[in-house]
């Protein structure tokens, strides 16, 4: 392990690198992933949750969800070293962008910049009538009146700025992306299962296109045959070891 690590960053050293994260980057910030013994979708049905046409059929299933157990979650978490690290890593130059399958704004709170949010955010919010934006706190503070939230110009019902299932990813965000893959020289992929098609297609297209690939799992993954380097263990613990 150690001798892939040095390996690893001397690739890191010569610049072009980008990451692509999942939930298991949040773990340590005390977020449970979706997949796995405690992940979300193991508890509570994602066909329900996840969907744009639960969502639209019963938006209050979606916002009571929200209200007792993502937005406690979202409140109080803060960056770990992992998403630290990567922060460091773009601040000393050599990181171009994070790509990120997560939507809870830990890689913004820990520092990093370029942050490319192919599912969304649940920060950000708006009114699906009107279009009218709100912030985490304000949706928070609507949820105190009324199931659902209500936008205050039209009355139209407030929705989180995420994908849901069903869904299309934002115009032009995963074309960035793969942009960006294609002319990296190294990606490193951090805490995904990497099953989730289409975001989970960018490492596999940056590693075609000629980038050298790390993955950092606690777990082993689909791609990790294909890859240049494989650092088992928590993402918190191996990335701080890079910079
Ligand atoms: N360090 C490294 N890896 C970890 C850690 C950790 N501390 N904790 C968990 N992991 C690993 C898990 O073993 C698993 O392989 O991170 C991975 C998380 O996988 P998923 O829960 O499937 O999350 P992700 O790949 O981000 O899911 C993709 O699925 O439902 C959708 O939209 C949702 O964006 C999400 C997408
Ligand atoms: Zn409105």
């Amino acid at each position: 392990m150690q001798r892939m690590i040095e390996n690893l960053k001397e690739a890191i050293s010569e610049g072009g690198v980008i990451a692509f994260t999942g939930a298991g980057v949040s773990a340590e910030s005390g977020i449970p992933t979706y997949r796995g013994k405690d992940g979300f979708w193991t508890k509570y049905d994602p066909s329900k949750y996840a969907s744009i046409e639960y969502f639209n059929l019963d938006p209050s299933y979606y916002w009571s969800f929200f209200k007792d157990t993502r937005a406690p979650l979202i409140h109080d978490a803060r960056p770990n070293p992992g998403h630290v690290a990567l922060a460091e890593m773009e601040k000393a130059g050599y990181l171009d962008a994070v790509i990120t399958q997560n939507i809870d704004g830990l890689h913004q709170a820990g520092g990093s910049k370029q942050v490319i949010e192919l599912h969304g955010s649940t920060r950000r919010f708006y009114c699906v009538d009107c279009n009218k934006k709100y912030s985490l706190q304000e949706a928070e503070g609507a949820l105190d009146v009324n199931l659902p939230p209500r936008c205050n110009k039209c009355e139209g019902i407030i929705r989180p700025d995420v994908v849901f299932f069903g869904e299309m990813l934002p115009p032009g965000l995963l074309e960035k992306a793969f942009t960006l893959a294609k002319s990296a020289s190294v990606i490193i992929t951090v805490g995904s299962t990497l099953i989730v098609y289409p975001a989970s297609h960018v490492p596999a297209v940056a590693k075609q296109a000629g980038a050298r690939l790390a993955i950092v799992n606690d777990e082993p993954t689909p791609l990790d045959d294909i890859a240049d380097w494989t650092l088992y263990g928590n993402a918190g613990e191996i990335l701080p070891q890079l910079i």
